[in-house]
């Protein structure tokens, strides 16, 4: 048991991805996908770099904060931000890319693609090239985050008995 702790956490260790090849100084005024929009860097590149660096929700960027936004190799610098009513199809149709890369790149999107957002950062690569997910760590949304397509409201079902429930008693 201990030693197969040890033994991944000596692969955890070999495996440390690096050296970084871009790094940012955090401004006054930053938030997660303004930095990715801006400097060209997937919302999953951003987040899976800085776990444990950058919160779930992006909340604790702070003035002056120095983060890293590429790995060598590992360096996803083609990137599109997601805009009201993307669909994955859509993306990847128009960066010729097909929607099994779009997933790999961004790993966070989940099977059906319901959950990108307005203003999230997807790397759009004609490969793949981004760092592998890091264990337990769920990718910076922030709270205010509108989905690229609204789920629709699910219709009331037509149901004579729910609209009587004295029937029950009869
Ligand atoms: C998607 O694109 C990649 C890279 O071009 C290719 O290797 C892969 O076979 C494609 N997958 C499908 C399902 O078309």
């Amino acid at each position: 048991m201990f030693f197969r702790s040890f033994v991944a956490a000596a692969i955890v260790t070999l495996v440390a991805a690096g050296p970084c090849v871009r790094d940012y100084i955090v401004k006054d005024g930053d938030i997660c996908d303004k930095i990715s929009t801006a400097q060209g860097v997937s919302t999953y590149q951003l987040g899976v770099i800085n776990n444990g660096i950058i919160d779930n929700e992006c909340s604790n960027l702070t003035p002056n904060l120095k983060i890293c936004l590429g790995y060598l190799g590992e360096d996803c610098t083609t990137v599109y931000t997601v805009a009201r009513g993307d669909t994955c199809e859509a993306i990847a149709a128009a960066h010729n890319v097909n929607v099994t890369l779009l997933h790999e790149n961004n790993p966070q999107i989940n099977p059906g693609c319901g959950n990108i957002y307005i203003g999230e950062v997807l790397c759009v690569a004609s490969k793949v090239i981004v760092p592998p997910p890091a264990v337990g760590k769920s990718f910076p949304m922030p709270s205010t985050a509108m989905p690229a397509v609204p789920s629709k409201t699910p219709q009331p079902v037509a149901n004579d008995e729910e609209d009587l429930p004295w029937c029950d008693e009869l």
